[in-house]
């Protein structure tokens, strides 16, 4: 027996703030860390989703024989015999219910690509031949997939926020105003497209359902689970171990579902994986966005109106909105304020959660508007951010817990080079290059969501802490690793992080870039309490001395705040206005986002949030072909998305940024890289073309259109 006192380590450094690669790397980079659909099951049979072919209508045949007839074919699920599902109750943050993921529950056609049949076979490739030779008889009906501005059909709705905020008389200060700018902005739709695909393998035992799955929470997607099939929550177990990118679209979705009825059906473990095209329908969607700004201002540029409006689209399966007009509510005040969040319903796939929802497309509508507004005014873009720096919440009233915008945007601008900066458009030459620079701000709320962990000691002096987080590549096990060893008073290399569980009870999903900050206030309280048992020279049994924490109580006395962390983005482009061509030359992001953890990974979140937006500026735009309702193109060469080639000298850093009300001072940073980084690029192409991009992506033919300055 081993007695760990707590005075051997009182001197010890931090590890928290001090670069160490990930944990799990070398697992990583060996193929030695299996992924969810590389994981061996004895007995395994594969599924193969297949999707509709029509846009709506409803099934009318399947012709299953001819396909169970094929060899290795086991069976072949769909709404004529596949297990009734329990879909009353609510989704993700308590709002309504989603049935997206309810699979085979009726015969109707809600959008191209829903799932219609599991054709389930001994190997994968007899499934997919299966699949793809399954004939479905349709009754087709009319659809709609076109999303304009013009929609009659459209009605505001809430979502995590209120579909509407309201303050003064927007039109009486819109005519009050020395200067008015009123914009229409839009943004395509996009897709996340996480390197590692959707896979699940569900098997039954006794009763109890047991899913390995790529997500980003396994609690989460096990108390779905355990909803959609009427179970007991403990009579589910997700794991997750390793997860190859999520951005928003690793929850419950068909596939875990299609799986577990095979394997109740079977009697053996089921595995389901979506290709890569399947994605496109199945794991969700940024939805396109048309949003209009309307901003008024007083000679100097304060703003005395401001309205933004947003509309997206969802299905008819379920309502979500893209709340892209809720970042007017942080980012600036006005005398009359006013922001509207709509949605329009079409017979399309159900859009989700994706990196900065309603964040990411509403700061390139509200950061372009705010751009063409200094020029209008004859002011600096950051001089006027300057002056409208808001000091407690627009909407809210609340003050902010830190909000060092400001000096982001000085800190950015003295690295960037900004004070050289010729004001006028179109007037940097390289060559055949126009060159400009553009900025923006950056903002996404630092929150945090109840979570439990356990800490353990072992008599040889190693610790174990065990949380039902996930690790999407953001570096979160690494991260946990020194928040414990800190809150341990000992080295990382003593410290194991254990997640990807949901034995290990509730947490916080890896989402709303608050995955890291709530993990840890859970596992930093486990592990002093640790600490202190030990430092009574208690003697470690062979099973160790474990320590629960639920920070349930500690969250919900945080006293009402805006909280949120922010950031100044610089972009210089050069246009070839004789091709069309866009490049980044070059990007800097300066963030104040709480405390950075480990400063390796946290700037590859922030340069990873900040290629996407390169990515969202440049190229990636999903289409969708009006006569199949499909999309056009739906995979990685028809859907560009930024490559080594299109991503500069590119560099993120950050100031001090505590949050005083967090254990660890932590406020996350998932998000935040890729909010305003758009915008950005966007108001570089003004800069060196005098042309004004309101359209994402500002692909080639939108450049040639919009034409050249005099020169
Ligand atoms: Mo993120 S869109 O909250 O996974």
């Amino acid at each position: 027996m081993t007695t760990v006192t707590a005075t051997e380590t009182a001197t010890r450094a931090p590890s928290v703030g001090t670069a160490r690669t990930r944990v799990e790397g070398v697992e990583k980079v060996t193929g030695a860390a299996r992924y969810a659909g590389e994981i061996p099951f004895t007995d395994l049979a594969h599924g193969w989703l297949a999707l509709s072919t029509v846009a709506r209508g409803r099934i009318s045949a399947l012709d299953t024989d001819a396909v169970l007839a094929m060899p290795g074919v086991l069976a072949v699920l769909d709404h004529r015999n596949a297990l009734r599902l329990n879909t009353d109750f609510p989704s993700l943050l308590g709002m309504r219910p989603d049935p997206t993921c309810a699979v085979f529950q009726h015969d109707q056609v809600p959008h191209r690509g829903w799932p219609v049949a599991l054709v389930v076979a001994e190997t994968s490739e007899q499934a997919r031949e299966a699949a793809e030779s399954l004939v479905v008889h349709y009754e087709p009906e009319p659809h709609t997939t076109d999303f304009t501005a013009e929609t009659p059909d459209a009605y505001a709705l809430d979502g995590v926020m209120p579909a509407l905020t309201e303050k003064g008389d927007i039109e009486v200060e819109l005519a009050a105003s020395a200067v008015v700018l009123d914009a229409e902005y839009t943004t395509p739709e996009e897709h996340h497209n996480p390197m590692e695909p959707h896979a699940a393998t569900a098997v039954w035992d006794e009763g109890r359902l047991e899913v390995v799955d790529s997500n980003q929470g396994a609690t989460w997607v096990g108390g779905d689970l355990a909803n959609l099939f009427s179970l007991d929550p403990a009579a589910v177990r997700v794991r997750s171990e390793h997860v190859g990118g999520g951005f928003g679209s690793k929850g419950v979705r068909a596939h875990q579902v299609a799986a577990a009825m095979a394997a109740s059906v079977l009697g053996r473990p089921v595995r389901v994986v979506m290709t890569r095209r399947q994605m496109f329908t199945l794991a969700g969607h940024r939805s396109p966005t048309v949003q209009r700004i309307r901003l008024g201002a007083d000679a100097e540029g304060r703003l005395r109106a401001l309205e933004h409006r947003a509309l997206s689209h969802t299905s008819t399966v379920y309502e979500f909105v893209e709340p892209s007009a809720g970042v007017a509510r942080v980012m600036y005040d006005a005398d009359a304020h006013r922001t509207e969040n709509r949605v329009v319903r079409l017979d399309v796939p159900s859009p989700t959660f994706m990196r900065a929802p309603g964040e990411a497309p509403g700061s390139f509508a509200l950061e372009s508007a705010l751009d063409e507004l200094a020029v209008a005014c004859g002011l600096d873009p950051i001089e006027l951010r300057l002056r409208n720096d808001a000091e407690r919440g627009p909407v809210s009233g609340l003050p902010f817990a830190g909000r060092r915008l400001a000096d982001c945007f000085r800190e950015g601008a003295r690295r960037f080079g900004w004070a050289d900066r010729d004001p006028r458009p179109g007037t940097r030459r390289d060559g055949r290059w126009l060159l400009g620079t553009g900025t923006a701000a950056a903002s996404f709320q630092a929150g945090a969501a109840p979570s439990t962990a356990t800490a353990t000691a072992h008599p040889d002096g190693a610790f174990t802490v065990r949380i039902a987080a996930a690790d999407i590549g953001t570096g979160a096990r690494t991260a946990l690793t020194l928040v414990a060893a800190d809150a341990l008073g000992v080295a990382p290399e003593r410290v194991r992080v254990r997640i990807g569980d949901s034995a290990f009870g509730p947490a916080m999903i890896a989402g709303g870039s608050m995955g890291t900050r709530s993990w840890s206030w859970a596992v930093k309280i486990a592990a002093e309490e640790l600490r202190e048992r030990l430092a009574l020279g208690a003697d470690i049994p062979a099973e160790g001395i474990t320590v629960r924490s639920d920070t349930t109580a500690a969250i919900g006395a945080l006293a009402a705040a805006e909280r949120h962390s922010f950031g100044a983005q610089f972009a210089e482009v050069a246009v070839d206005v004789g091709t069309g061509e866009v490049r980044v030359r070059r990007m800097l992001g300066i963030f104040a986002a709480g405390r950075i953890i480990n400063p390796l990974t946290a700037r590859n979140q922030f340069l990873g949030g900040m290629t996407w937006g390169i990515s969202m500026a440049l190229h990636e735009e999903a289409l969708r072909d009006r006569a199949s309702g499909g999309l056009i193109g739906a995979d990685l060469a028809g859907y560009h998305v930024a490559t080594h080639a299109d991503v500069p000298r590119i560099e993120a850093d950050w100031i001090e940024d505590p949050d005083p009300d967090d254990p660890v001072g932590i406020k996350g940073i998932g998000e935040i890289g890729i909010v305003g980084a758009a915008a950005a690029v966007a108001n570089a192409v003004w800069h060196a073309t005098g042309a004004r991009h309101r359209d994402l992506p500002i692909s080639p033919d939108r450049v040639l259109t919009a034409g050249a300055p005099d020169a």
